[in-house]
């Protein structure tokens, strides 16, 4: 029997992979190593969802169907951020629309989505990145959601899930959550939420790290604080860029150096994980192989980038051999 990820990881935690329906045939050669996937966009509002009146349920339909399946976990991805959401939720017509119009819209959403999910999603991140980065404003992202629902929206957002499936777990989910102002502020935001009775049961770490950042330090004090709450906490979009954050260098190729680097963080990452499985619940790549990665993809990279276990013709990377040998 081939050893997969999701074998030598049994014991601790789900390896997990986000995926778009495509990736579902083009990777089937390495998807055996998983056993859970996140829809990588198939389930934010503006795929799903985009107008009032229509919804578009087809990738988001293949990929809970392809995870039920093959017995893997999926975890819904996500009800309420302040991107890739349509603008027709806040709008009536050329208008503004009245903030008893967008809860309306809002939690129709939520029911009708995890609703359809109920059997497939084990867990959704209900909340995505609604803590501010500016370390000098109000800890609450200024957004559309904020702007015309008030701070309240979260809360209700989680409630409204919970109503759909009561069996779900619910995640607040965002990034850079290992610098100490914004977990001390995701830490509040829960911490409020669970005093008020909102179900809210997991932190989601986004995990979008590099081979330099963030230190072992900070990403173990950053679990112990979310553990601390009392939930469960999940790294749900982990990948180790080969460039630290900011750095405009770009490479035709990976240097080899850096993928020591990488796969020596990669490993040091998972033992860690691993040395903290009674709170680690799962831990999510955000991709397959280095052939579909988001980071050599978006307008404002524009450069190649290797940040995940496989290579571009899918060959299980250094980094692989590190966190499979654990
Ligand atoms: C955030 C979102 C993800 C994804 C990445 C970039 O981390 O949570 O869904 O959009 O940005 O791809």
């Amino acid at each position: 029997m081939i050893n997969t990820l999701a074998r030598a990881y049994a014991e601790d935690f789900p390896i997990g992979a986000a995926v778009t329906a495509a990736v579902l045939d083009s990777h089937d050669d390495i998807l055996g190593h998983f056993n859970s996937v996140t829809p990588e966009n198939a389930m934010k509002p503006a795929s799903l969802h985009p107008s009032e009146h229509s919804f578009n349920f087809r990738e988001a339909d293949m990929i809970a169907t392809y995870a039920g399946a093959r017995k893997m976990k999926l975890r819904g991805h996500t009800l309420v951020w302040h991107n890739q959401t349509p603008d027709w939720f806040f709008s009536d017509g050329d208008a503004p629309a009245a903030a008893e119009t967008v809860w309306k819209r809002f939690e129709e959403h939520i029911a009708a989505v995890v609703g359809r999910y109920r059997s497939y999603a084990y867990a959704w991140d209900v909340v995505n990145e609604a803590i501010s980065d500016d370390n000098h404003s109000p800890a609450l992202r200024q957004t559309r959601w904020l702007d015309i629902l008030g701070p309240d929206y979260i809360a209700r957002a989680f409630l409204s899930a919970h109503k759909a499936d009561p069996d779900c777990l619910l995640f607040y989910n965002d990034y850079h959550e290992t610098q100490p102002i914004k977990s001390l502020r995701i830490h509040d935001l829960i911490y409020n939420l669970k005093r008020q009775g909102v179900p809210v049961h997991g932190v989601g770490m986004q995990g979008h790290y590099d081979i330099y950042t963030p230190s072992l330090d900070e990403l173990a004090a950053a679990i112990e604080h979310y553990a601390s709450l009392g939930v469960t906490v999940q790294i749900t979009e982990m990948d180790v860029s080969l460039y630290r954050e900011g750095d405009k260098t770009s490479h035709e190729a990976p240097p080899e150096e850096l993928l020591a680097l990488q796969s020596q963080r990669y490993g040091e990452i998972f033992s860690l994980l691993r040395k903290y499985r009674r709170y680690v619940s799962g831990v999510t790549l955000w991709g397959v192989a280095d052939d579909v990665t988001w980071l050599s993809r978006l307008p404002s990279y524009q450069r190649k980038n290797w940040p995940l276990l496989f290579d571009e013709r899918h060959q299980p990377k250094a980094a692989f051999h590190r966190v499979i040998q654990k």
